[in-house]
């Protein structure tokens, strides 16, 4: 992967890189300038949020706790924002209206919201597997699916989303999290091939573990400082997004060494 750290120059702080995008973009013709990034408030997709602060990007956040995205306001100038949980009825599909009023359009959705759930398959409660799947499975088919809609009037639009490596690969004690990053690579293969002719590219990152707040209640012993760090993580989605527009890059796996190839 190479190709997707090239040219990359990492300065100190937060999240942040010297702003890479006139370097990548110049030259080539993208037009993916206008992004929904779920999940916003922490972990990957305020590393991304932090990352595009301040390029040609417009910038749509959202998050499930008010509190996280007012916390991100001073940090980065977005065109909106808004709390939603993305299981409630209706919501995914009105975050993805509210952008695309705010953005006057919508290119791109980095969908980065989701939960985790390390417990052994007997002890998983069915309210446990229930939650897990309500939110990183049928809230990504309901923002994929109002996301689609929208992109696909305007006949482009890329969707990027993080299955995580459990979404290729199973892991011990983690079943019905599994299940629920399966359900996201399999439905997103499946929405690729429904609009492949309305010009929307799907994108699906199998990061190993990333030092996020996402472990902070997991309750498994993990050693942070060999995981990917979000700035990382961010650096390759915010390089996918910007690939000329007549290139698509499917799946990534990016795990640390220790873990590799599985
Ligand atoms: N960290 C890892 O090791 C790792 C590895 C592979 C894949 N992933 C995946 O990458 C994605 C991002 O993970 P992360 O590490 O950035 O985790 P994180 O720091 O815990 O962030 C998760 C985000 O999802 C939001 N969210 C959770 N439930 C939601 C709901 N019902 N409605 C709307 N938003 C909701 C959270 O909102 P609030 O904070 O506002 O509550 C938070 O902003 C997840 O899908 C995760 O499964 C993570």
């Amino acid at each position: 992967m190479d190709w997707l750290m090239h040219g990359m120059k990492r300065v100190p702080g937060f999240g942040a890189t010297r702003n890479p995008h006139a370097t990548v973009s110049r030259g080539m013709s993208n037009p993916h300038t206008k992004i929904l990034i779920t999940g916003a408030g922490s972990g990957i997709g305020r590393a991304l949020a932090a990352k595009l602060a301040g390029s040609d990007k417009s910038l749509f956040l959202t998050s499930r706790s008010a509190d996280k995205l007012k916390s991100i306001a001073g940090e980065v100038d977005a065109a909106g924002s808004t709390a939603a949980d993305l299981t409630k009825p209706g919501l995914a599909a009105r975050v993805v209206e509210k952008a695309a009023v705010a953005l006057d359009g919508l290119d791109t959705v980095v969908h980065c919201a989701g939960i985790g759930l390390i417990r052994s398959a007997a002890d998983t409660t069915d309210a446990e597997v229930t939650q897990v799947l309500n939110v990183n499975a049928r809230a990504t088919f309901l923002l994929a699916q109002a996301a689609c809609q929208t992109m696909a009037a305007a006949r482009r639009g890329r969707f990027l989303t993080i299955p995580g490596i459990l979404g290729r690969a199973p892991m011990r004690n983690a079943a019905a999290y599994v299940a629920s990053k399966y359900a996201v690579s399999g439905m997103i293969k499946a929405f690729a091939q429904e609009y492949q002719r309305h010009g929307i590219q799907f994108s699906l990152f199998h990061f190993g573990g990333v030092d996020s707040p996402f472990w902070d209640d997991l309750g498994m012993k993990v050693q942070r400082e060999k995981m990917i760090d979000t700035a990382t993580a961010a650096e390759m989605l915010a390089q996918t997004i910007d690939l000329p527009s007549h290139l698509v890059l499917g799946e990534v796996v990016l795990q640390p060494e220790s873990h590799q190839l599985v």
